[in-house]
């Protein structure tokens, strides 16, 4: 579904991604995975459109799409969840989820994904007139999380979903990854919390200052004493 060659992305001097390659299949969930400053969030924008890589490739559905506005990236069907949520903390609930279908017309479809995501999370239903900047922290991310399904994407990219959740929160948010994931959405996962991300997914890159350094499935890195050691607190 997405082939990464051998991208560079800098930061003018900064050297943030030095020849990364990833693929994800369809179907999947795919988690990368590394230490504050390596490159996860770098990595995620330059698919999503928001940064333009100085090489390399990036196909998804077999189109080339490195460089593309990101507009017709979500067109595309990729959509992302920015790390820290970043809702519009001076609108509605209801109003941050219109936003994230705005490039539809498709008004019955949208209506259906409304329904959808008050499923998934009952919890902005009740509040789908409450300020967005009001709700805690929890709620925030999961109507970033809804506001990214509004676009429909066959891809989801999620930037630290579990970041400054409390533990059963961030069991919740997991569950609900999995759910997305079996209604037919691949996902590409960044997390710190590598136990979580490695139990649901089917496969993982690690990523080190800009470099892949390791990759396997899930249960391959999870076995792996150097992963056990760097990102796992393990021994
Ligand atoms: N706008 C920017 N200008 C210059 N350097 C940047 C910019 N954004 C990120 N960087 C640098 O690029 C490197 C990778 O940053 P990135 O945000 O991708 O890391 P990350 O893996 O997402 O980290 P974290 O876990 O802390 O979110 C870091 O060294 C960072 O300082
Ligand atoms: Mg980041």
């Amino acid at each position: 579904m997405l082939k990464i060659n051998d991208i560079n992305v800098y930061y003018g001097n900064i050297h943030a991604l030095k020849g990364v390659s990833l693929d994800i299949n369809a179907g999947e969930i795919v988690t990368l995975i590394g230490a504050n400053g390596a490159g996860k969030s770098t990595l995620l924008k330059t698919i999503s459109g928001l940064l333009k890589p100085k090489t390399g490739e990036i196909l998804f559905e077999n189109e080339h799409v490195a460089g593309k506005v990101p507009q017709l990236i979500v067109k595309r069907g990729i959509s992302q969840v920015p790390e820290g949520r970043r809702v519009f903390a001076n609108m509605s609930v209801e109003e941050n989820l219109e936003l994230g279908a705005f490039l539809r017309k498709d008004k019955k479809g949208i209506q259906e994904d409304f329904d959808k995501v008050f499923q998934l999370f009952p919890r902005l239903l009740e509040r789908r007139k409450q300020q967005s900047g009001t709700l805690s922290g929890g709620e925030q991310q999961m109507l970033a999380m809804g506001r990214a399904l509004m676009a429909r994407p066959r891809l989801l990219l999620l930037d630290e979903p579990s970041m400054g959740l409390a533990p059963l929160l961030v069991k919740t948010i997991f569950r609900i990854i999995e759910e997305i994931n079996q209604t037919g959405t691949t996902i590409l996962l960044v997390e710190q919390n590598a136990n979580m991300a490695l139990s649901i997914a089917n496969r993982a890159y690690v990523i080190e200052t800009g470099k892949i350094v390791a990759s396997g499935t899930a249960a391959e890195l999870g076995q792996s004493d150097q992963i056990r050691k760097a990102y796992l607190g393990g021994h």
